[in-house]
């Protein structure tokens, strides 16, 4: 929760955190380990009392030469780190060919984002994402996912968490990753991974939804953006769009029409959760218009 760089003056964190904090709870942390050092304090009525707490936390992460961060908290829901001072940085992470990671990267690099890409890694070395990423100068890894198809063993999750960890990334964004998410990597990225699947969530769960919702006969079929859980695309929805599904139809030309909606809805759902404009409350992701 902590990280390295130049702090800004006690007073702008304040005005920053208590802007973006209106009406929450607020876990002020002065240390890496957030939820042993983590405070938490409710606005407004024990505004106080926040002050204090977060003027002791911004005080003891600048004398120990770090920024401090701040963790929106509703409802006893974690929701998004609040990063002071330096900018929201997104790992992610693919297996195909990285349209959605080129649709981010574009958003970054425009302003859209008000973030930046800090490394790709790829389960498949052969991956159209890792030479996306490369061709605009984005570190990008092949990591050997082990010996499961659709999981990654305990070896590799750990070099993946690892390599994630090192760089002190704000969201992991899953673009076309596939394979599940397990407990230690869940527990180190918490309410900080996003995935996008091509279906209007609840339906449509798991492989090549496009054509699930084809031979269901649907008329209305899109995509979601939602928090990454314990189980296949079930974690709390962030954005939807809807795409129609036409007579004449295919798979691929279905699939083809989910995609350009991804390249939409991906980058703005990003870039609420790096303005701190997305807080989440049980299964339901609240957004703030600032
Ligand atoms: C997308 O259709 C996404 O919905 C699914 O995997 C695909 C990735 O495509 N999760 P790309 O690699 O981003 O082009």
């Amino acid at each position: 929760m902590i990280r390295r760089g130049r702090a800004l003056p006690w007073e702008k964190q304040y005005e920053t955190v208590a802007k973006a904090s209106e009406g929450r709870v607020i876990r002020a942390s002065d240390s890496s380990n957030a939820s042993k050092m983590g405070t938490r304090v409710t606005r407004p009525s024990d505004k106080k009392l926040f002050r204090e707490k977060l003027r002791r936390a911004v005080l003891s992460a600048t004398k120990a030469k770090c920024i401090p961060t701040f963790q929106l908290v509703l409802n006893g829901h974690s929701a998004i780190q609040v990063a002071m001072g330096n900018k929201f940085r997104l790992g992610v992470l693919g297996s195909g060919k990285g349209s959605n990671f080129v649709a981010i990267a574009i958003a970054c690099a425009m302003g859209k984002i008000p973030a930046e890409v800090g490394i790709v890694l790829s389960d498949d070395e052969s991956a159209g994402i890792l030479t996306r990423a490369s061709e605009r100068k984005i570190a990008a890894h092949f990591i050997p996912p082990g010996k499961f198809r659709t999981k990654l063993d305990e070896d590799a999750e750990r070099a993946f968490v690892g390599a994630l960890q090192m760089l002190q990334l704000d969201l992991i964004v899953l673009a076309g990753f596939m394979r599940v998410l397990k407990g230690e990597f869940l527990r180190a990225f918490e309410g900080r991974i996003v995935n996008i699947h091509p279906s209007l969530l609840p339906s449509f769960p798991g492989l090549e939804a496009w054509k699930q919702a084809l031979d269901h006969g649907v008329k209305l079929t899109g995509c979601t953006v939602h928090f990454v859980d314990a189980g296949v695309d079930s974690g709390a929805i962030i954005g939807q769009q809807s795409v129609p599904v036409l007579d004449n139809d295919t798979p691929e030309i279905l699939h083809h029409r989910i995609q350009g909606a991804e390249h939409e809805l991906y980058p703005k759902c990003i870039a609420a959760i790096a303005r701190g404009e997305i807080s989440v409350a049980g299964r339901r992701v609240i957004r703030k218009i600032s």
